[in-house]
């Protein structure tokens, strides 16, 4: 048996969403209630670093997580593997003797490690960067021509929010209206410097597994949620529009009014739903007070604020001087330690404080 082992490294950064995603309305091909709109984080941190390899001599597909293994046989990994061996192309590496052709990457197997430098599964999108880091670096070691947004459709499968990851900057989810979700797929708004003033601060308020999954969370709200009916077809498309408007007029102001009032009615589906679902803890709900409070003393906003499916809060700042102060005021109000409940902040380039979680 030919020895050689052929492997493509990649990085993916998380993403947030500034107007949420939140409901399905096909579970297998996951395809969403509303369009979403997300900023993706800076790839040096809370990101995904993932290895794919393939070797004649694996007998089987298997994959590392945070270095313990884990199964790929669940439906959303093997939908991925699948889309991608189909569209692999002819590949060859002369100096390593490696010749692989097209037909061949349906007999290969591939081993994955892939690696998180974040909290997995407490509401950092940790998801988002895995599975579209997975996508992407499968891509590329089976030689698949597709573009990004071809990419995106393909990662979505694997996660919904993964496919807001293949694009840095501003992206948005298009919800799509084909049955077979070809037209649901991600493209870019605007790219990493259109609006480089905003600095993002994660207060990392509990860095612990959350107890309902999105997946599950959203499953309960679309079979149980009123509200969500009114969120998908008032309130959600007319926030994208104005959302969009924000973006390309870099207007701040607009832009925290309608990420905050987006995440704090996305909670509101999530207790609107039966059972109902608690992401934010007491920390959460004072980090809120306090920047509605400094909002509210100020002109015009100073920080946005979101909440994703669990306690962390993402703050955003109009401009570093904010940033600035902003930290200071949560190291004053919020100093990590046990009896705050406040582990750690995660600010643009740096991890400033240990995790205590
Ligand atoms: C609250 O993408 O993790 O972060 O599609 O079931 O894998 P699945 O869910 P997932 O949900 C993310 C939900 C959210 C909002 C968002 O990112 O838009």
């Amino acid at each position: 048996m030919a020895e050689w082992i052929h492997t493509v490294t990649a990085r993916t950064p998380t993403n947030i969403a500034v107007i949420k995603y939140w409901g399905k309305r096909d579970e297998s091909l996951i395809l969403p209630v509303n369009d979403s709109i997300s900023v993706t984080l800076d790839p040096q941190h809370l990101c995904t670093t993932t290895t794919v390899a393939v070797s004649p001599s694996f007998d089987q597909d298997r994959m590392w997580l945070n270095g313990k293994e884990i199964s790929l046989s669940g439906g959303r990994y093997q939908n991925c593997l699948r889309e991608i061996r189909a569209r692999g192309e002819d590949f060859e590496n002369k100096e390593k003797g490696i010749k692989i052709a097209k037909q061949d990457w349906q007999k290969l197997r591939v081993h994955v490690a892939s690696y998180n430098n974040f909290p997995t599964a407490a509401g950092l999108a940790s998801s988002a960067a895995g599975l579209a880091c997975l996508v992407f670096a499968l891509a590329k070691l089976m030689n698949a021509k597709e573009d990004a947004s071809q990419l995106s459709a393909i990662a979505r499968q694997g996660s919904g929010s993964a496919c807001r990851s293949l694009y840095g900057g501003f992206v948005k989810w298009i919800m799509g209206k084909e049955v077979n979700g070809s037209d649901s797929l991600a493209v870019q708004l605007a790219d990493e410097n259109h609006w480089d003033d905003l600095v993002i601060i994660i207060a990392v308020v509990s860095s612990r597994q959350k107890e309902t999954s999105s997946t599950t969370g959203m499953r309960d709200t679309v079979e149980t949620s009123i509200l969500l009916q009114h969120r998908a077809r008032e309130v959600v498309p007319k926030r994208i529009v104005k959302m969009e408007e924000a973006i390309r007029n870099r207007n701040f102001s607009l832009f925290a009014q309608l990420a905050c009032a987006d995440s704090n009615q996305f909670h509101a589906v999530c207790l609107d739903t039966c059972p109902p679902i608690f992401y934010m803890n007491d920390t959460s709900h004072r980090i809120i007070s306090c920047i509605e409070k400094w909002n509210r003393f100020e002109e015009s906003p100073q920080v946005a604020y979101t909440f994703d499916a669990g306690p962390n809060a993402v703050l955003i700042a109009r401009n570093r001087k904010t940033a600035a102060l902003l930290l200071q005021r949560l190291l004053y109000f919020f100093p990590p330690s046990a009896d705050t409940d406040m582990g750690s902040y995660v600010l643009g380039d740096k991890s400033i404080l240990k995790d205590a979680g």
